[in-house]
């Protein structure tokens, strides 16, 4: 597996960890429910995504019989969405005791998160544009299919 694979599916279960632990803060104390969207994103933005990112980028290029098509935009989009995510969900937190700061965090958070999802949006887009090969015009040599010749 790629270094950045493994780290997306690090984050992502990380994320897992830290989502479920202020869900359960919620729960035995909820006067905590005021943070549900730190709580929400930390498990949708942060282990659900990353989860999927993860997977997408190693197996989507295996689907597709090519390579990703950056694997340098793949650890820019790791960047954006972790350094985002924290920033994002601290803005949920901080804006119940400092509404100007909390909109400063949300902001600069949610542009960092955008950011890292458009990077993975393109990054894969392209790495299908690769893909554009139908069956037909592949030939079992006994070796990995390749394209037949001539055509
Ligand atoms: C130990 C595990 C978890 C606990 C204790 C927990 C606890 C909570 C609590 C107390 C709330 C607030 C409910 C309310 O507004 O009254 C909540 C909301 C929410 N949780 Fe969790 N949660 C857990 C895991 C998860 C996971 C794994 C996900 C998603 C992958 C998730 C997604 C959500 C969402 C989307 C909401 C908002 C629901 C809404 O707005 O109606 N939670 N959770
Ligand atoms: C760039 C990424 C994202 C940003 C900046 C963002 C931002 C926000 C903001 C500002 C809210 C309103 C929260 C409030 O005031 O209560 C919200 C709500 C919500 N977001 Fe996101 N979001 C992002 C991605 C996502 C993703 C990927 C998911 C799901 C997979 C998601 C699920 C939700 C849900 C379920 C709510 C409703 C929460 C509630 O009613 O308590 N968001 N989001």
């Amino acid at each position: 597996m790629e270094v950045f694979v493994v780290r997306f599916l690090r984050a992502s279960l990380a994320w897992l960890a830290l989502g479920v632990t202020l869900g359960v803060c919620m729960a035995v104390h909820p006067a905590w429910i005021i943070y549900r969207p730190a709580h929400l994103h930390m498990l949708l933005l942060g282990f659900v995504m990353m989860m999927i990112a993860g997977v997408a980028y190693h197996v989507l290029p295996r689907f597709a019989a090519t390579s990703l098509y950056s694997p340098r935009i793949a650890v820019a989009h790791w960047m954006m969405s972790n350094v985002g995510l924290l920033v994002l969900a601290s803005g949920f937190v901080v804006r119940m005791h400092d509404v100007l700061a909390g909109a400063w965090l949300l902001g600069v958070g949610g542009v960092l998160s955008a950011a890292g999802a458009y990077a993975m949006a393109w990054n894969l887009w392209r790495t299908l544009d690769r893909a554009a090969v139908p069956p037909s015009r592949l030939v079992n040599t006994g070796r990995p299919l390749t394209m037949a010749p001539g055509r």
